[in-house]
């Protein structure tokens, strides 16, 4: 009888110890680092993550006029709008050339991107976009129900009132199949800059695709972003050219 309560007292030491050890295994997990950067980290939780998709014209300008705004996530530029299957850039058929921006929604809004929408192109601006022409660069608000409908047709009687000389040719859609475009064209801005893709360690397109850094740089090397955020990035890099690239200086 003694023996067995012995053993029971034993056991029970022993399930603590075990207890104790995992809790601390726990707690070591929560301070070592992840070897494997992953930029999805950065990402909010998925319920707050929505998606809206416009079309302004040129989707490598379209995707750097969104890429830099606060709450912004991820962007990526597509086809949407028509009714071709397997669109691709030399043969886009009736689609447009689109931007599918991913956001935080307790950051920013869809309203809050209808406002960048509307300041970021013209919309009166008929069978193209500045110096584009075609019907590939025409403006749409893509919706995705009857809430994000009714805000994009107030916004764009909204635009309408500002001048009645010229109707706004903008149309209003639900969304049907957003189709990526090729890699050639995602973050097309920042590509230009090797310095700026060294800078945040060379991704793979896979990654470049996902960064929330890419899509924010994309956007500051079209000089796009809002001013304050665009001095703050200039701020910073400057700063890093200051303190000196590491050098190669023999092999
Ligand atoms: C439309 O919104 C719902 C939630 O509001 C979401 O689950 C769905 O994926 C969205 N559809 C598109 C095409 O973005």
């Amino acid at each position: 009888m003694a023996v067995t309560e012995k053993n029971v007292r034993v056991h029970r030491f022993l399930l603590i110890i075990v207890l104790i050890l995992s809790l601390v295994d726990r707690a070591l997990c929560i301070r070592i680092p992840d070897r494997i950067p992953d930029s999805s980290r950065d990402l909010p939780d998925q319920q707050c993550l929505k998606t809206a998709v416009f079309a302004l014209g040129s989707f490598w300008r379209s995707e750097a006029v969104f890429g830099c705004l606060p709450g912004v996530r991820r962007t990526t530029v597509g086809y949407a709008g028509g009714s071709k299957t397997n669109p691709e850039y030399r043969s886009l058929g009736d689609h447009a050339e689109s931007v599918q921006v991913e956001y935080d929604s307790k950051l920013t809004s869809f309203r809050e991107l209808l406002d960048v929408f509307w300041s970021s192109h013209d919309p009166r601006q008929v069978f193209g976009q500045g110096p584009d022409v075609g019907g590939q660069y025409r403006s749409i608000i893509f919706t995705n129900g009857s809430e994000e409908s009714r805000l994009a047709t107030a916004s764009k009687e909204k635009e309408q009132t500002i001048s009645r000389n010229s109707i706004v040719t903008t149309q209003i859609t639900q969304l049907g199949t957003f189709y990526p475009a090729e890699a050639d064209h995602q973050k097309f801005e920042l590509k230009r800059k090797p310095f700026l893709l060294q800078l945040i360690g060379n991704l793979p397109e896979e990654g470049l695709r996902r960064s929330s850094l890419a899509t924010k740089l994309n956007g500051y090397v079209a000089e796009l972003c809002p001013p304050k955020i665009q001095r703050q990035i200039d701020a910073k890099i400057n700063d890093i050219i200051k303190k000196g690239w590491p050098i190669l200086r023999e092999l």
